[in-house]
């Protein structure tokens, strides 16, 4: 593909590319615009460094791309209800992302995606790993495309929210959270691309197999899309902001920094109900 208006460079075979000499926290035009939606299309994920948003200019930036999402469990700062706080300090007991997800996959119209910016990264370590939904499906087994073909899996908050909440001691008794049913194999709503939708956090199980057999494929599918092979390793600097595609990509956030600080927000934006492929 080809850009006037940027000039991202591809950092990872199957995913990621990093993109200089632009300024995100002002306004776009149209032309910045299209290129950015068509360089999340062909690489997933894109990396900015340098970029110093205010909340204003971090929603700004994300309604370029559709409305803003409020997170179903964690409120944002006051007035802007759409930012989901990031923190982690010595007195944290978890944080977010530990484990690989999409994020609120359990919505039945799952986020387009996230832009996620870092004001204050530890001396060392904090980095997020991304993985590629697409080169995932792309190298199963014919056998098991077959397989998956039709499979609908339930993601659910309820796990994942509430041990956060008791860990961070919020009583949510009462609340109730989002819970949808996917396909296993999506095709991509603007790509095309077939792509795996199943995740650790959210994903509870296959729905037309018994448990048993559902905790296997998921097991197998888990390792497959972590594998290192169709990943891309980012190592943040104060002021650096990742966009990705919720669907085209899954991350983890390594928590290997504790008692150091890391600190930034995010904003989410929506997305669509998800077609079989
Ligand atoms: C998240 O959005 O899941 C958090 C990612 C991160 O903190 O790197």
């Amino acid at each position: 593909m080809s850009y006037t208006a940027l000039n991202p460079r591809r950092i990872s075979p199957h995913l990621g590319a990093e993109i200089r000499d632009i300024d995100i926290t002002r306004p776009l035009s149209n032309s910045q615009v299209e290129e950015l939606r068509r360089a999340l299309g062909e690489f997933g994920v894109l990396f900015f460094r340098e970029q110093r948003f205010d909340h204003d200019s971090q929603k700004r930036f994300g309604r370029y791309f559709g409305e803003l999402d409020i997170h179903p469990n964690t409120p944002g700062p006051d007035g802007h209800p759409e930012i989901l706080p990031i923190h982690a300090d010595a007195n944290s007991k978890v944080v977010a992302g530990e484990r690989w997800h999409s994020d609120v996959s359990c919505h039945q119209e799952p986020p387009l995606g996230s832009v996620l910016h870092l004001h204050v990264t530890p001396p060392l370590g904090g980095d997020t790993l991304f993985a590629s939904n697409y080169a995932a499906y792309e190298a199963l087994s014919p056998r098991l495309k077959t397989y998956l073909e039709g499979l609908t899996a339930l993601h659910a908050g309820e796990r994942n929210y509430r041990r956060r909440n008791a860990l961070n001691g919020i009583d949510d008794r009462g609340k109730v959270f989002p819970r949808a049913i996917h396909p296993v194999v999506i095709r991509h709503p603007i790509s095309g691309r077939k792509a795996l939708y199943v995740n650790r956090l959210f994903t509870y199980r296959i729905n037309e197999v018994s448990e048993e057999e559902s905790d296997a494929i998921l097991g197998h599918l888990y390792a497959h899309i972590e594998k290192p092979d169709w990943q891309v390793r980012f190592q943040w600097q104060p002021q650096s902001v990742a966009f990705w595609d919720n669907r085209a990509v899954q991350h983890l956030a390594i928590w290997d920094y504790f008692p150091h600080v890391r600190r930034g927000s995010r904003v989410t934006i929506k997305g669509e109900a998800l077609q079989t492929a």
